[in-house]
C-alpha cells in the first residue's frame, strides 16, 4: 500500500471512531511550541508563528466538520509582551495581516470572530482590523471563533472582582448576592459556555493564565506534537480521547470506557 493511501486509511480509521453525538460544543486550544518547531529546524521563530497560521485554519476547518460550535485560541497572552519587541510586533503584523487576508472567507464560513482580552494597548491598525471583523461577522451563527488577544485569566477575574466591588460600594448590589451565576455574566466570555475540552501542544503541563474559571470543569488533552505540526489526525485522536473520559462534575457516574492512549491506533 502506497504512504498516500496508508495515512488515508489511519485517517478514516480515526474518524469512524469518532461518536458525533459526544462531540465538544467548545474545544479552547493553547497553540504552543511554534518557536520550538522553528529552532528544530534552524529557522527564526517568526517561521513558526506563520506555519501556525495555516494550522489553525485546518483545525477551525475540522472543528466545524465535527459539528462543533465553539473554538477559543490562545493567540497573545498578557505574559507575551516580555518576548523581544520584534517577535512582539512580527506577532501584531501577523495578526492584522491574516485577519485582512482572511476576514471575507470567514465571513462567507458563516463564522462569528469575537477577540477576547484587553486591546488597549495594541496598535490602532489592529485595533481598526478587529473591530471591523467584528462588526462584519456579528450576525453570524453556524461558528463562533474567540480569538484571545493579551488575554489573562487572572487580569480578567480581577476585573469582574473590581465591578462587583463597585457596584457593591455603590448600593447596586448586596455583597450577599454576588454568586457564581453573577460572576459568569460579568466575565468577557459572558454568554459563552464553558469549553469541554482544552487541548494544549507541546507536551507542556500548564494552562498558563488561560480561561482559568471557564476551564474550571473541562477535560485536558496534551498533545505531543508542536502546534505547527498538528492537523486534523491529531485533533481527531484529541476528540477521541475526550470521548474515552468519564466526566463526573465532582460526583460519581459510570464505568470509564477504553482510554484512547490503550488503543491500536495511538501513535
Ligand atoms: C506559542 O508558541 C504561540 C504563540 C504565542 C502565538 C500563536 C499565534 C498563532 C498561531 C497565529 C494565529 C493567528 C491569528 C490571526 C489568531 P511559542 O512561541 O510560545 O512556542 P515555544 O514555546 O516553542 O517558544
Amino acid at each position: 500500500m502506497s504512504l498516500g493511501k496508508l495515512i488515508d486509511k489511519k485517517y478514516n480509521d480515526l474518524s469512524k471512531r469518532i461518536d458525533m453525538q459526544k462531540v465538544p460544543e467548545h474545544i479552547a486550544i493553547i497553540m504552543d511550541g511554534n518557536g520550538r518547531w522553528a529552532a528544530k529546524k534552524g529557522l527564526p521563530r517568526s517561521f513558526g508563528h506563520k506555519s501556525g497560521v495555516s494550522v489553525l485554519k485546518e483545525i477551525l476547518k475540522a472543528s466545524k466538520k465535527l459539528g462543533c460550535k465553539i473554538l477559543t485560541v490562545y493567540a497573545f497572552s498578557t505574559e507575551n509582551w516580555t518576548r523581544p519587541i520584534e517577535e512582539v510586533n512580527y506577532l501584531i503584523n501577523l495578526f492584522c495581516e491574516v485577519l485582512k487576508n482572511e476576514i471575507e472567507e470567514i465571513h462567507q464560513e458563516s463564522i462569528k470572530l469575537k477577540f477576547i482580552g484587553d486591546l488597549t494597548p495594541f496598535p490602532e491598525d489592529l485595533k481598526k482590523v478587529v473591530y471591523s471583523s467584528e462588526s462584519l461577522t456579528k450576525n453570524n451563527d453556524t461558528f463562533l471563533l474567540n480569538i484571545c488577544l493579551n488575554y489573562g485569566g487572572r487580569q480578567e477575574i480581577v476585573k469582574v472582582a473590581k465591578e462587583l466591588a463597585l457596584k457593591s460600594s455603590d448600593g447596586e448590589i448586596k455583597p450577599s448576592e454576588i454568586n457564581e451565576e453573577l460572576f459568569n455574566s460579568k466575565l468577557l466570555t459572558q454568554g459563552i459556555k464553558d469549553p469541554e475540552l482544552l487541548i494544549r501542544t507541546s507536551g507542556e503541563k500548564r494552562i498558563s493564565n488561560f480561561l482559568l474559571w471557564q476551564l474550571a470543569y473541562s477535560e485536558i488533552y496534551i498533545s505531543e506534537v508542536l502546534w505547527p505540526e498538528f492537523n486534523e489526525h491529531e485533533f481527531l485522536k484529541a476528540i477521541i480521547d475526550y470521548q474515552s473520559r468519564n466526566r463526573r462534575f465532582g460526583g460519581i457516574e459510570s464505568l470509564p470506557t477504553e482510554s484512547f492512549e490503550d488503543s491500536q491506533y495511538s501513535s
